[in-house]
């Protein structure tokens, strides 16, 4: 029997064994494009500064470079200030001192030539040296997806992609906004670096339950053996979210929840639980699996779009018991937006593994909670032994609970106490937080030391951005073809989404497990 406190680890003790020799990072220079915006603030410092306190990285250097006007003293109390409201307090306290003087900033517009030089000669003067000659230098994309052409052109020009430098960049989601502009985006991309050079993130692949799912899937010879038509009734994948969209309006008005979310997390998360065995463990190996998947999933025409998707927006309502506006209430946002912030849909995969089992995928904003979870139903048995009188039995579900809480859960039916003929629906729970006592994974610090050791797992290759948006863009289009202006909004804050959501569903017999 395993003994309980075997399995306690402190997450001190976590991390420690994870930094390990093989995590001493070499020393490196992070430029980032929009250095004083939203996610540098929410997100990068923060986790360079989380990596600063645990000694995995020692040796660096930052320059923010950005249109706001800015000296290195100001960049660095714009980020104390960050880093109190998003990061760890105590530790900006603390060490600040001495993490500040690695932070450096460059005033400068993106489409001006003359910026890239001076940002060169700044490189060449804060870059720490590295064991090998070459620096190590990270251009990192944390700017609208229209600027990073125009960045990754300069660069090119000024020769700063390859060669001088030892280089990589770092592009955030979405990878364009459809096929075509996407294939732009990565022919500009890949005239100015090679393809090892090029990070495409996405966080939601650095979350541990969304890594653990390979894990379980290809270590467990139980589960393994019914993954398929055989065995599974359908996959449900819930990706919602309480927030709005904050202040992100002028961006969601162009982007909309498919190409938010959709396109990019939840078909990844969908490759993982649906994809082959990979020949081995490695980054090429996995990423083949879950591109095949992606092109296995059935392109509707435009009648099934109508029959087997639903879009929403939200409208006012309220949420934890605070009343919160709707879509078109929020800045930027156009009073008569058409913008969609829900999704629901039935997806096919045309596979031997998968025929015929629904997958269904719901996502948005302003929903009741905040919970990610994938559920994969199982058949019922053939006969209804013991549910002749009570009809309760359920089918087994296993349920993966990415966020807030990180669960696995398995439920079967058990006799109830003292009954003739009750059956009791019961959970076996492996809860990370118990085991592991451990629940905080920030994405941005792994995905960053993935990036400085050039280990490319975790991000998604330019073959899958191009099969997920050939997912995606008939559905964009339709639902582009036909906005919903009168209709809008469908839903209300603090609920579920749109009642079509669940008819979806409910019409095929079967409801949604995440509640
Ligand atoms: C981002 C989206 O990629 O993911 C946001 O742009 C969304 O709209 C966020 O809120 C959700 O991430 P998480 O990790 O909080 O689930």
């Amino acid at each position: 029997m395993i003994d309980e406190q075997e399995l306690t680890i402190d997450s001190r003790f976590l991390k420690k064994c994870e930094i390990g020799e093989t995590r001493k990072i070499e020393p490196f220079t992070m430029v980032i494009f929009g250095g004083s915006g939203d996610l540098s603030r929410r997100k990068l410092i923060p986790s360079v500064l989380d990596l600063f306190m645990t000694g995995e990285v020692e040796n660096f250097s930052i320059l923010g470079c950005g249109m706001p006007e800015m000296d290195d003293e100001q960049y660095r109390n714009l980020m104390k200030e960050a880093v109190e409201e998003f990061g760890d307090r105590a530790a900006a306290e603390q060490k600040w001192e001495d993490f500040s003087k690695h932070l450096h900033y460059l005033t400068g517009k993106f489409e001006d030539e003359a910026t890239y030089p001076k940002l060169c000669r700044i490189v060449d003067k804060i870059a720490p040296p590295t064991e090998k000659a070459a620096t190590n230098v990270i251009y990192y994309m944390a700017v609208p997806p229209g600027v990073v052409p125009v960045i990754v052109e300069e660069l090119r020009k000024h020769n700063l992609c390859k060669g001088f430098f030892n280089t990589k960049t770092i592009v955030e989601k979405p990878f364009g906004k459809d096929r075509k502009s996407a294939v732009e985006l990565n022919r500009i991309l890949t005239n100015a670096f090679d393809e090892h050079q090029i990070y495409r993130i996405d966080h939601y692949l650095s979350k541990e339950p969304v890594q653990n799912i390979l894990f379980f899937r290809f270590s467990n010879f139980i589960f393994e053996q019914i993954w398929n038509l055989n065995y599974i009734d359908n996959v449900q994948i819930t990706v919602a979210e309480d927030i709005g969209i904050e202040h992100r309006g002028a961006f969601y008005e162009e982007t909309g929840v498919i190409r938010d979310i959709v396109q990019n997390h939840m078909l990844q998360i969908l490759g993982l639980i649906a994809m082959e065995p990979p020949v081995g463990f490695s980054a090429e190996y996995v990423r083949d699996e879950k591109t095949k998947v992606f092109r296995s999933i059935r392109v509707f025409d435009k009648e099934h779009i109508d029959k087997y998707t639903v879009k929403g927006q939200y409208g006012s309502g309220t949420i934890d018991g605070k009343k919160v506006p709707g879509y078109r209430q929020e800045r930027d946002v156009s009073p008569d937006s058409a913008q969609t912030t829900f999704f629901a849909a039935k997806f096919f995969i045309d596979n031997m593994r998968w025929a015929g089992v629904p997958f269904y995928l719901r996502t948005g904003k302003r929903l009741k909670k905040r919970i990610t979870e994938i559920c994969i139903q199982f058949k019922r048995l053939p006969l209804r032994l013991f549910g002749r009188t009570c009809d309760i039995i359920g089918p087994n579900v296993l349920t993966f609970t990415i966020q807030p809480e990180e669960n696995i859960v398995l439920r079967f039916d058990v006799k109830y106490p003292y009954s003739e003929d009750q059956i009791y629906s019961a959970n076996m729970v492996f809860s990370y937080q118990d085991v592991f006592k451990t629940s905080f994974h920030p994405p941005y610090e792994r995905l960053l030391v993935d990036c400085i050791k050039g280990d490319l797992s975790l991000f998604v290759r330019q073959d899958s951005v191009e099969e997920m948006w050939d997912v995606v863009d008939p559905i964009i289009a339709r639902w582009e073809s036909a906005p919903a202006k009168d209709i809008f909004p469908n839903y209300e804050a603090g609920s579920w989404g749109p009642d079509a959501a669940n008819g979806l569903i409910e019409r095929d017999g079967r409801s949604w497990i995440t509640k």
